[in-house]
């Protein structure tokens, strides 16, 4: 299995506009829906920086940061800190979480999970289902194989599912896992898929346009 790397923030430029510092569109409506099923212990696994966190945490829920990127949980304790808001951290990687089983009620994983292989997917999928109370949800992003990363043919393919993202910038060499349909049905076979979205985002750099194809997923624990 390859290890993950983790982000290195300290190369990510902050300003209000950063997305980083902006919570994602979906975090809206899963912040109304796990305050109006009282899904208060939640983690925010991958947390960055912490825009879910602080979004979460100033809206009464009991928050949990991981990350393995250590500068990610100092950035995320020291904007916490700022706003008045007491989290719990930790710092390590999401194939072994350092949790009781039965623990959330609710967990984030934006942009996070994809940061494995095959075989560490499959390691974070049990890992997720040990650490979720019964009829707990889980909203989780995964990069899908229609995206222009997974057609980068020269970016090496370490298993069917993987390839090492040599883009410059904070995940340089680091794992990317994409998915499709059928593969994400047989992930979560445990779980209760509340709903299943493929999104695309487009943005530009360097005068071109770049497609990004996402999976959003919400499970629950039944
Ligand atoms: C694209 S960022 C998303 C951050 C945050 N979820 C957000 O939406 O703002 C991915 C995050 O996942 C973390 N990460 C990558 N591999 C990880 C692993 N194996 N265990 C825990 N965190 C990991 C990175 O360090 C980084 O902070």
């Amino acid at each position: 299995m390859i290890k993950s790397k983790g982000w290195n923030w300290e190369i990510v430029k902050e300003d209000e506009n950063c997305i980083w510092k902006n919570p994602s569109i979906e975090s809206y409506y899963l912040l109304n829906r796990w305050a109006s099923q009282n899904k208060k212990d939640l983690l925010d696994l991958g947390c960055g920086i912490g825009r879910h966190a602080i979004m979460f945490g100033k809206n009464g829920f009991n928050v949990s940061c991981f990350d393995i990127s250590e500068d990610g949980i100092n950035k995320t304790r020291k904007w916490a800190e700022s706003e008045g808001l007491k989290f719990n951290y930790m710092v390590g990687d999401m194939l072994e979480l350092p949790y009781n089983n039965d623990s959330f009620d609710s967990v984030l994983c934006v942009n996070v999970i994809s940061h494995t292989d095959t075989e560490g997917m499959k390691k974070v999928v049990n890992e997720l289902y040990r650490i979720m109370k019964k009829d707990a949800e889980c909203y989780l992003t995964l990069g899908s194989k229609d995206t222009w990363g997974f057609k980068q043919t020269d970016w090496p393919l370490v298993d069917p599912n993987t390839r090492l993202r040599m883009e410059e910038g904070p995940e340089y060499k680091t794992p990317h896992f994409y998915a499709d349909y059928d593969l994400i049905m047989d992930l979560f076979k445990d779980f209760k898929i509340v709903n299943i979205r493929q999104v695309v985002d487009y943005y530009e750099r360097d005068n071109k346009v770049f497609d990004s194809y996402h999976y959003h997923v919400i499970i629950k624990k039944i």
